[in-house]
């Protein structure tokens, strides 16, 4: 709306000056191309294909990809990179087919495109705007090197369920946060103009509440009421509309009943009405043809009921190509319905200068030069060792000393083919650097670095062939079980410390990567046990695209860090970390439960009617027989080398009305021995309401350097529009009451002022 609003009082301010507005431009420009078009090639325009190159991930991939495009039959390819295969496909539109209409070249660059970061769940855990919004602005600038300027990013999708193997490709369970880094990615990939040759527009995904799919299954079924929509589920979407995203992408899930890819309320009644988006939707992969499995008709009618819905591109399942004219004729749709979709679709290729130059993002000099260039890397690192979340730290075993010896053991010690992570297919494994490679370039000659792989990810075939779609990622060794452990235990005894490299192969998590274990695989279960035997201090180095359950491992290992899976510069980044020279800082953004009995699991939970706040049982209060409510680390969570206390919390005022504002400021003391980051959290509960509210929902967060023995004060800005929310009518506002405001290092900090909002 803001957009709309801004545009429209610009297009006015021209006018009266008498110039031509730039937006008339577009619409001139279009309505001539339309004028030319035919029926069949307009429907052309909203067919979006796949040659297979990519990793396809649905059964479908599209057929006659080169006739097609000549015959005016496609409006963007994605799967096709590189500049000589992109120019190659854009002179089949261009120079072939009748119009010349430039094809858009779309692709998944999720977490880095040659230079990958870590996982997007990681990076979401350095809780750094900055650095995330680094990061996608070197995807774009890698990804538009070599022909791809559209891009299927951010993945916004709230998650709770830690079964869902896409909850590695967001930013968590938190509203307020992915919010935050949904916007940072949207103008990270966008820049401030979308015709400059090294930004892409970026398109919103997973319209929406993908990641409430039921018991964590990929693709169930979604079903939650609409203020749990608005209030925790919807925001992060709605940031990325705000701040102008160009794209969004419709869901496999229904919402509501109807799916997503057909759902008018959804995609016209909400995204554009309501929220003022004017950009083109994109379906999911067949997601239009997938609505014949949810049961919403055959062909013909899915995609007209997409076409009504408000969706303007159909992804691979060419149920517009193939069904939009008889729908037309059959009067089930209508022909300004489809010139609707079809200007929406010219109009990113307008905005994004296509018409100017339809070759603006291929440069094979750029390409050569800036794609994996050091600089690109070094920020890789840095944003690895940022995404890293200290979770247990006794006896101060970490940092390590670089000296001694240390014991280096686990399948993804030595593993290049684990180090991207999900989801980073224009990157390659081969190029990683693995644990055992980086403690080599960061220990020093001092170290005696021994290594045994000491376990497999996991001994079961079946398993391993499931995973292994995109390549080896669990490879399962000619030695038996037993003889790799009694390596390992072997080169333990003789080290000082020991460091266990376990976890998740890459492809555990991810897209259709449901697990209903989440615990860590018995053999590596087994190896932990091991080596924790021999009385050595034990450092576990946890890899995983998930939160796990890891009741075990908590009280196995002497310290825990939480590595995710961390990009091309894994090993890099976690020697840096285990030696100190980066004192970890992240933060969890997803709850890590107990159990999977316990899911879902978030921190933003309501208080029940009877809550039980402790961790004892007791009889008719809200809890379980045989687990505490309380998770094993609760959101926001992470250690560090160094030690923060929080003092002299104070709000400005006790009471504010409802044009003022309130600061609430916090003394941060590092009292340790090292230098570090902390990320300094605010929460609000909302004590009395007209709708019960959560017991805490994060509100600002700052993420601040205290050198050893400094003391910073912090201090943050409390609007009411903080402390709004939507009511059971669905109108959003602050209610007048008590509010209690914490503030500490996560989300089970006790420490709270209050304040009321006259
Ligand atoms: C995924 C999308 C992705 C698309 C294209 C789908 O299966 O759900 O996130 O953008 O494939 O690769």
């Amino acid at each position: 709306m803001r957009t709309m609003l801004l545009i429209g009082a610009i297009a006015l301010f021209l006018v009266s000056c008498g110039q031509k507005p730039k937006e008339t431009e577009m619409d001139r420009y279009i309505n001539n191309l339309m004028a030319e078009m035919t029926l069949q090639e307009k429907i052309g325009q909203m067919n979006l294909i796949t040659p297979g190159g990519g990793i396809p991930t649905g059964a479908a991939v599209s057929s006659d990809v080169e006739a097609k495009i000549k015959a005016g039959k496609v409006g963007g390819v994605f799967g096709v990179s590189g500049p000589e295969k992109v120019r190659q496909a854009q002179d089949l539109a261009v120079k072939e087919s009748r119009l010349g209409i430039p094809l858009l070249f779309g692709s998944d660059v999720i977490h880095g495109y040659k230079t990958t970061f870590p996982i997007p769940l990681g990076l979401s855990c350095s809780w750094d705007m900055e650095l995330i919004e680094k990061t996608a602005r070197i995807a774009a600038v890698e990804a538009t090197a070599d022909g791809i300027f559209w891009n299927f990013s951010p993945m916004v999708d709230i998650a709770r369920d830690p079964r869902w193997g896409r909850i590695a490709e967001g930013a968590g369970e938190d509203p307020y946060l992915g919010s935050e880094i949904a916007k940072a990615m949207v103008i990270g990939y966008q820049g401030d103009d979308l015709t400059a040759p090294n930004t892409m527009m970026a398109t919103v995904k997973h319209f929406a509440l993908y990641g409430a799919s039921e018991a964590g299954r990929d693709y169930h079924t979604t079903d939650m009421s609409r203020l749990r929509m608005f209030n925790e589920y919807l925001p992060p979407y709605k940031a990325a509309i705000d701040a102008e995203v160009g794209c969004v992408m419709s869901s496999f899930n229904d919402v509501d009943g109807i799916p997503a890819s057909g759902n008018k309320w959804l995609l016209t009644d909400l995204l554009r009405n309501q929220w003022g988006f004017d950009g083109f939707v994109v379906s999911d992969y067949t997601s239009v043809n997938e609505m014949i499995d949810h049961g919403l008709g055959d062909l013909q009618t899915v995609s007209a009921l997409a076409l009504k819905a408000g969706l303007d591109m159909d992804m691979v399942g060419e149920g517009f190509l193939t069904t939009l004219e008889k729908s037309l004729e059959e009067g089930k749709v209508s022909e300004a319905d489809i010139n609707t979709a079809c200007r929406r679709i010219l109009e990113a290729k307008y905005k994004l200068g296509l018409f100017d130059d339809p070759y603006r993002y291929i440069d094979e000099n750029r390409a050569k030069t800036e794609i994996l260039s050091l600089a690109h890397r070094e920020l890789a690192r840095q944003a690895a060792a940022q995404s890293f979340v200290l979770l247990k730290n006794e006896k101060q075993v970490l940092p390590l000393k670089k000296a001694g010896t240390i014991a280096l053991v686990g399948p993804l010690a030595d593993s290049k083919n684990n180090m991207l992570g999900t989801w980073a297919p224009t990157g390659d494994p081969q190029l990683s650097v693995p644990v055992l490679e980086g403690m080599q370039n960061v220990a020093g000659t001092d170290v005696k670095l021994l290594y045994a792989k000491g376990a497999n990810i996991s001994d079961d075939p079946e398993f391993a062939r499931k995973v292994n779609v995109f390549g080896p990622r669990i490879e399962i060794d000619e030695r038996s079980p037993e003889d790799m452990l009694k390596e390992a235990v072997v080169i333990a005894q003789k080290a000082d410390v020991v460091v266990a490299v376990i976890g998740e192969a890459t492809e555990m998590s991810g897209e259709s990567s449901s697990r209903s274990d989440i615990t860590i695989p018995e053999p590596q279960k087994k190896l932990l046990r091991a080596l924790a035997k021999t009385g050595k201090p034990l450092v576990l180095v946890l890899m995983s695209g998930r939160p796990l359950a890891l009741e075990e491992e908590n009280q196995l290992a002497d310290a825990i860090l939480l590595t995710w899976h961390p990009g091309v510069e894994a090993g890099n980044a976690i020697a840096d970390v285990l030696f100190g020279a980066y004192n970890p800082s992240g933060k969890l953004t997803a709850t890590f439960p107990r159990n999977v009995g316990q899911i879902p699991i978030y921190y933003n939970h309501k208080n029940t009617g009877r809550p039980n706040p402790g961790d004892e049982f007791q009889k008719f209060r809200s809890n379980y027989l045989d687990v505490p409510n309380s998770p094993l680390y609760p959101f926001g969570y992470g250690l560090s080398y160094t030690r923060f206390e929080y003092k002299d919390l104070t709000v400005s005022k006790e009471t504010i009305t409802l044009d003022e504002s309130l600061e609430v400021t916090v003394d941060v003391t590092n009292t340790g021995n090292y230098d570090g980051a902390e990320v300094v959290q605010l929460y609000v509960r909302d004590v009395v309401g007209s709708v019960s509210r959560p017991l805490k929902e994060l509100k600002a967060f700052q993420k601040v350097f205290i050198p050893k023995g400094e003391t910073k004060r912090v201090s943050f800005k409390l609007s009411v529009a903080d402390l709004s929310f939507y009511r059971n009518d669905l109108s959003f506002g602050a209610e007048p009451g008590q509010f209690m405001v914490f503030v500490g290092s996560n989300s089970d900090t006790e420490d709270f002022e209050e304040f009321t909002l006259k």
